[in-house]
């Protein structure tokens, strides 16, 4: 049985400035992810990886090159033509939360969903499913500060996931928490990404070489393009599966 395959970036390029000060970040990225990956992102800082997840979830255009998520075609559109795509696309997940600070987590996961244009109480019941999923049912009615740093990023991954998106995109998400905690949140994607029943794909920045160990595949993100990478080779670190 082949896996479908569920985002597709072909030959994508972008880079910043004019003249003399112009810098090519990406010279020609080429990567696939299947329906249920867990992919994470790595490369030294300032080599792309925010621009490259931010064309993929519609926030930037390409200069060139294609993405195909699921049925939507882009990679030059500007972000005004590519609503659908981050109302039904994608989810973000970022390393400081964006929540709102006098939202309960309910509402929090509920407001994203009514301004994507369901109706409030079909927005309730879809919040309410996804903070469940991830764990949070006995929070539901908390604001962020009375929850800890892990509990928020749940509230986060539960606004991401509502409203039925099949792929995630994660820049940095534990780059906040501590390493117990952002271990606990490697664990709740992998199950979203690894349960029989509508599995995710989430494609997450990391600069820890312990959480991309434990995800299905790596890529390394250098000199404008994308390799796959063995870790282990890649940050020179002992060879024990886990
Ligand atoms: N809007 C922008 N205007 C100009 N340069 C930018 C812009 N966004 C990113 N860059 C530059 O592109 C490069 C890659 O940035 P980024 O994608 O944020 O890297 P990473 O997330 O890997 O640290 C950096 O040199 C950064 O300064
Ligand atoms: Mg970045």
């Amino acid at each position: 049985m082949t896996i479908p395959t569920l985002l597709e970036v072909t030959q994508l390029q972008r880079g910043f400035g004019s003249g003399s000060e112009r810098l090519e970040v990406l010279k020609g990225i080429d990567m696939e992810i299947v329906q249920g990956e867990l992919v994470a992102l790595m490369g030294p800082s300032g080599c792309g990886k925010s621009t490259l997840l931010n064309i993929i979830g519609g926030l930037l255009e390409g200069d060139s090159g294609d993405i195909r998520l699921g049925e939507m075609s882009f990679g030059t559109e500007k972000p005004a033509q590519l609503v659908q795509l981050r109302r039904e696309g994608v989810g973000w997940i970022f390393q400081d939360f964006h929540l709102l600070a006098h939202l309960t987590a309910l509402d929090n996961v509920a407001l994203a969903l009514e301004l994507a244009g369901l109706e409030a109480d079909e927005a309730d019941q879809q919040a309410k499913e996804a903070l469940i999923r991830v764990g949070l049912e006995d929070r539901i009615d908390h604001i962020p500060d009375q929850l800890s740093g892990g509990q928020q990023q749940r509230v986060a991954i539960a606004r991401a996931i509502a409203g039925n998106r099949k792929m995630l995109l994660a820049d940095e998400p534990t780059g906040n928490l501590d390493i117990a905690t952002g271990e606990d949140i490697l664990q709740l994607f992998k199950e979203l990404c690894h349960r029989e029943d509508d599995p995710l794909s989430i494609l997450m920045v990391t600069h820890d070489p312990n959480l991309a160990s434990q995800a299905d595949r790596m890529l390394l993100l250098k000199d404008g393009t994308v390799a796959a990478s063995d870790i282990r080779s890649a940050w020179g670190i002992g060879g024990e599966e886990e």
